[in-house]
């Protein structure tokens, strides 16, 4: 496997492949000098690898550490163990590993895509939106960990976390897949040609899309990049990047008949507002927040093209709700494009896998260990969508 260049969704990454690295050991068999395939990193922003007989080291400009990983039968692994401030060892193949679910940004699907479920020990929190994970939490091959007892944390022998800027164990390793901008390469033919397909959409004028919050009586519009590329690439508009103003009070009517206005003209809404249970996020919900008294000029809801990207969930034992946006869609961004495709231009045939549409009434799906349908040691496959 090898990373590639891409396009531009600051949802996708590179840092995928260095997991594979990390945790399926080396190519080839040292000490005899065996060379196995090589993977190459060919653009990848954040990462860079570099091969030695027995070895590699992954340099991470991330968290500005370089990671030596020694193949378990090297003489070099049997003597050298580096914990410095700049260098981190470890001998592969791992025999175990454990993931800072508790904070997000961690996702797991990357780990299921490379076939490693059964090598996770350990979670911080049940807050996680694999329903393999959630059965190996329950069957006990995983178990779940205080994310504090460090002396717990030292017995994995990678422990994979998403913030760099804190103190840490010499098991501890960054991923760090929001901050990259490459996609796992195996769908990247499949994210180009959905690309084309609605490149070659025939509309007269594409569909103008905002991606919309609301928090606290204000509304916003959503100007992340990769959201902004994700609409390009699927054959949509931004709504006008020239809208001056992206704070609307709901409480002042000018900036309400602003708000209302814009909204006048967009064919297709992403409300991302977010909501501690999604399942109670519906139609009246949005409806409320937005709180006009005349919406006839609201194509989006005449055209019914309302939508939220919060339709895969995980209610978690402490509480709070998982959303498989931010795990699922980062690793497999053209089930994403082919959302989008799907809403802004339905052909009713397609059913998607992150978004639902409020405007029709369209209700969360709960994601649990019964869910899981492959055996942990089984790679999840990438789901290729149909593209000519
Ligand atoms: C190396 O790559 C070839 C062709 O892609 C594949 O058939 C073979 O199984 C790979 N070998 C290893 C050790 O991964
Ligand atoms: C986790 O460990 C810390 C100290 O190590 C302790 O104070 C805290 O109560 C523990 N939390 C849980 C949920 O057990
Ligand atoms: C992880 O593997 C190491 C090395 O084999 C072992 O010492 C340790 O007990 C394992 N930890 C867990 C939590 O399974
Ligand atoms: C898009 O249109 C071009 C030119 O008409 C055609 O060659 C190409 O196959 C089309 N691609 C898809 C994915 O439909
Ligand atoms: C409603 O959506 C369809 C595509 O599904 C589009 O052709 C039509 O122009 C839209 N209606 C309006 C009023 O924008
Ligand atoms: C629906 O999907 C089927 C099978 O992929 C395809 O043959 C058919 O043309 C599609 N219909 C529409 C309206 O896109």
């Amino acid at each position: 496997m090898s990373s590639t260049s891409w396009v531009a969704t600051a949802l996708l990454l590179s840092s995928s492949c260095f997991y594979l690295f990390l945790l399926q050991g080396a190519d080839g068999a040292a000490p005899a000098v065996q060379v196995g395939n090589i993977s190459r990193v060919e653009d990848a922003q954040y990462f860079h690898i570099y091969y030695g007989q027995s070895f590699k080291v992954i340099k991470n400009s991330i968290d500005g550490k370089s990671y030596l990983l020694m193949q378990s039968n090297s003489r070099m692994a049997s003597k050298a163990k580096y914990c410095t401030g700049r260098i981190k060892s470890f001998v592969i193949p791992l025999s175990n590993y454990s993931l800072d679910t508790s904070t997000p940004g961690l996702p797991v699907s990357f780990f299921e895509l490379l076939g490693l479920l059964e090598g996770l020990k350990g979670i911080t929190s049940d807050s996680v939106t694999s329903g393999c994970a959630l059965r190996s939490l329950s069957s006990g091959s995983t178990v779940m960990v205080n994310k504090t007892d460090a002396p717990l944390l030292k017995q994995f022998t990678a422990h994979f976390v998403s913030i760099v800027d804190e103190e840490r164990a010499c098991n501890y390793a960054a991923f760090m897949p929001m901050q990259e901008i490459t996609p796992l390469q195996v769908v990247k033919s499949n994210y180009l040609c959905l690309t084309n397909m609605a490149a070659n959409q025939t509309a007269r004028f594409k569909p103008v899309v905002a991606w919309v919050e609301y928090n606290k009586g204000i509304w916003s519009f959503a100007k992340e990049s990769y959201k902004q590329q994700l609409v390009t690439d699927a054959g949509g508009e931004n709504v006008d990047d020239s809208i001056a103003s992206n704070s609307y009070v709901v409480s002042n009517p000018d900036d309400m008949d602003n708000f209302h206005a814009i909204l006048c003209t967009i064919d297709v809404v992403i409300d991302q507002t977010s909501a501690p249970a999604p399942g109670q996020y519906t139609l009246s919900t949005f409806m409320e927040n937005v709180d006009v008294s005349d919406n006839s000029c609201f194509v989006f809801l005449t055209n019914q093209s309302l939508w939220r990207y919060d339709k895969r969930v995980r209610a978690s034992a402490s509480g709070g709700q998982a959303v498989d946006w931010f795990d699922g869609a980062i690793s497999q961004p053209q089930l994403v494009l082919a959302d989008l495709i799907e809403a802004f231009f339905p052909t009713g045939n397609y059913t998607t896998t992150f978004l639902r549409n409020l405007a029709k009434g369209e209700e969360v799906a709960e994601v649990g260990s019964e869910t899981c349908e492959r055996s942990s040691s089984a790679p999840l496959e990438p789901t290729i969508v149909p593209c000519q």
